[in-house]
């Protein structure tokens, strides 16, 4: 179980999460929507580890993540950012490979085995000639599938997504869609989904909270919130722009 608790986190005197609290029970998947600049990637940050909160708590099985005595934490979570963060200068292969290369004790053989049958997972396994391309060769959908990749090879228990059908055509963002899914049918991890792609959030969400203003202000499975009388929720599902809901901070 991955836990927020009353976590703030404050950047040059802003406060952009306020007392925030969430769980994610292992093996299921918490989408959480929201708009622009409302917080969705700080608060994957700070569950991956990248930033600390300013107040409060976050837990992984009950063990603080700031823990310095919790090293196996770090390693069970794995994040696909926003711009797919992909290294430029290396190929396909030594993207995918850079993490095992780093951090697990493996033969060049063992780690060619686990890049092969990772590309086969993310559907990109037909084509051997993608492995010596460099992103910049590629299409955002297949940047998408390999920084995927890159975060499954390291086998996390926790996969952090952030915007994972951002910038790509209904039809690519269906099949990431599927990918997300079966990655969490097929290997039980447990997932955490930032998104504003209501489509997505409804799809592979188990539950689906809006977060606003700092907190998570509606939290249910996708037919309750589908449901919901919460204006904020309505506002955003219509994407109407006059309303209480505000982007880009604009409170
Ligand atoms: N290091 C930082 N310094 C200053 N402001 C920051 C910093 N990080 C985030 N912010 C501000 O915090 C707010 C939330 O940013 P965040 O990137 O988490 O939003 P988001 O919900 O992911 O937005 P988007 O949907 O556009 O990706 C924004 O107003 C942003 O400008
Ligand atoms: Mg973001």
């Amino acid at each position: 179980m991955l836990e927020f608790i009353d976590v703030s986190y404050e950047v040059s005197g802003k406060e952009i999460l306020s007392q925030l609290n969430l769980k994610v029970p292992l093996g299921k998947t918490l989408v959480i929507i929201g708009p622009s600049g409302c917080g969705k990637s700080t608060l994957l940050r700070l569950a991956m580890g990248l930033i600390k909160p300013t107040a409060g708590q976050i837990l992984l099985n009950q063990q603080p993540l700031s823990d310095p005595l919790s090293g196996e934490n770090k390693l069970s979570r794995g994040m696909v950012f926003q711009s797919s963060a992909l290294f430029d200068f290396l190929s396909v292969y030594e993207n995918i490979a850079f993490g095992l290369q780093q951090r697990k004790k493996l033969s060049p053989e063992e780690i060619k085995q686990r890049v092969i049958q990772v590309l086969e997972r993310v559907g990109l396994g037909a084509d051997p000639s993608l492995l010596t391309k460099r992103p910049a060769e590629l299409s955002g959908g297949m940047q998408k599938r390999v920084a995927i990749a890159r975060t499954l090879v390291m086998e996390p228990k926790i996969i952090l997504y952030d915007e994972p059908t951002n910038g790509l055509d209904p039809i690519m963002a269906g099949v990431i869609t599927e990918l997300i899914l079966q990655v969490q049918q097929s290997l039980g991890v447990t997932s955490l989904v930032v998104t504003h792609d209501l489509k997505i959030a409804l799809r592979v969400g188990d539950e689906i909270g809006l977060l606003f203003q700092g907190k998570i202000r509606e939290l249910g499975p996708p037919s309750a919130i589908m449901e919901s009388k919460n204006p904020l929720l309505r506002q955003f599902i219509a994407g109407i722009p006059a309303g209480s809901l505000r982007t880009n901070g604009e409170w």
